[in-house]
């Protein structure tokens, strides 16, 4: 996401000098300048100096936890210094899931219904999950990259989960609240919109594949790769979710003194009673990023730089014609603990893989520049292969076939990245 996000960023005629996190994987490095000083929230103060210092003018933030640590707040000046993100209060949509859950049924949003309990109510959660005759989905109120979610089958798994967030203390203090709530079926969608504190910018919407395992098997992981823009989303859809989720929502937050700047991510499942919210997200997805990068056709730093400054309304924001595919290749051992330090190989080879009407990218996640120069593993999901196409199947093709390009010992990837839409048509 990081990676994909400064790639863009490069292409802006606005842009001076790009500084990147100094703990930045070898892909974002290579754009920009490690900044010196650590984004640790005990290290601000150095920080901040050193913003000023270099006039730094615009802080664009990648993940959620520098959100919840209040990064946002700390290093936003207008108008001098701006940063793109929301403060902490307004990114308690995702560090917060039972917070976030009663804001929507105050405000009416359509999401499954469920019930929030902390540690020290064991036994009712236990009650409630073996009372439910339904399927149900335990979820860590808190931050866990996206494995603190567990979607069950019985109550005896749903028990198991239960235990070992509130009693196993699995995910840490992230779980010391959990969110029971009804099982929802049907096809998930991901809608990203920028958010200006009052005008709200949907952008094309992208499909996500969470299980680790091709035919959506196995554990849920981060993102397996995405897919923008999606079929699922139409017209009449897209409308729905501005009017009944994102408008409300953003109204929800100003009501209780919030004006929410960033991104504002709605998780979506398509159901037969229309869409419904599974999360909120504030901040852009990963690797739904890589797949609406691609597609980005105006100036993004100015898009960011108007989020920040409430001036969204005269944005020049639009997509290119065509698909884009993205597709993770990850470490043996992912979503668990990954095998890492294995030299990647092929990254020139996929790029150079693309067709005439294709274009290939290969953003990186989990690496790190080795001392001889190269590139080796340093994390689960360790690139993202993208592929824009003039449609989804070709986008696809090009996207599987440049990471299958892509060498290191225990590398894997779903090579059925779109296919639940490719497979079916777009009403199923
Ligand atoms: P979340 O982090 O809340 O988006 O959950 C991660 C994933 O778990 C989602 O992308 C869905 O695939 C799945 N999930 C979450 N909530 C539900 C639900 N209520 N019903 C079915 N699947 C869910
Ligand atoms: N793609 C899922 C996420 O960014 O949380």
């Amino acid at each position: 996401r990081e990676h994909a996000l400064a790639w863009k960023l490069k292409q802006s005629p606005r842009l001076g000098r790009l500084w990147v996190d100094p703990g930045a994987n070898a892909g974002l490095r290579a754009l920009g300048t490690p900044c010196p000083q650590s984004l640790e929230p005990r290290n601000r103060f150095h920080l901040e100096r050193f913003l000023e210092r270099e006039d730094v003018r615009l802080v664009v933030v990648g993940p959620e936890a520098l959100l919840e640590q209040g990064l946002v707040d700390d290093l936003h000046k207008p108008p001098h210094r701006l940063v793109f993100g929301p403060s902490r209060a307004g990114a308690r949509l995702e560090w917060d899931k039972a917070w976030c859950k009663q804001l929507l049924r105050a405000a009416n949003v359509p999401t499954a219904e469920g019930r929030t309990f902390n540690h020290q109510q064991l036994d009712a959660a236990l009650h409630y999950v073996r009372s439910r005759t339904d399927p149900v989905v335990v979820k860590a109120s808190g931050l866990c990259a996206g494995k603190g979610v567990v979607v069950c089958d019985t109550p005896a798994q749903a028990e198991a989960a239960v235990r070992s967030m509130l009693e196993k203390r699995l995910h840490g203090d992230a779980g010391l609240h959990v969110v029971i709530e009804e099982r929802l079926r049907g096809q998930e969608i991901s809608v990203l919109a920028l958010v200006d504190g009052g005008t709200i910018w949907m952008l094309d919407a992208c499909q996500d594949h969470k299980q680790v395992g091709e035919g959506d098997t196995g554990p849920n992981t981060g993102g397996m790769g995405a897919y923008c823009p999606t079929p699922l989303a139409t017209e009449a859809v897209l409308r729905t979710v501005e009017r009944e989720v994102m408008v409300p929502t953003v109204d929800a937050l100003r009501r209780e003194g919030i004006e929410f700047r960033g991104v504002l991510y709605a998780g979506l499942m398509l159901t037969h009673g229309g869409p419904k919210v599974l999360e909120f997200n504030t901040r852009f997805g990963d690797p739904e990023t890589q797949a609406l990068m691609m597609r980005w056709k105006g100036d993004l730093l100015d898009a960011l730089w108007r989020t920040a400054a409430g001036t969204l309304d005269g944005a020049d924001i639009a997509f290119t014609e065509g698909s884009s595919c993205c597709v993770v290749v990850c470490a043996e051992g992912y979503p668990g603990t990954p095998r890492t330090g294995d030299v990647i190989e092929g990254i020139g080879l996929a790029e150079a893989s693309a067709g005439a009407s294709e274009r290939v990218v290969c953003f990186q996640a989990g690496t790190r520049a080795s001392e001889g120069g190269g590139v080796v593993t340093a994390g689960g999901r360790v690139l993202a292969v993208t592929a824009t196409a003039p449609d989804l199947q070709r986008a696809r093709d090009a996207a599987t076939n440049a990471a299958g390009h892509i060498r290191f010992p225990g590398a894997f990837l779903r090579r059925d990245i779109g296919m639940r839409v490719l497979r079916a048509p777009a009403t199923a």
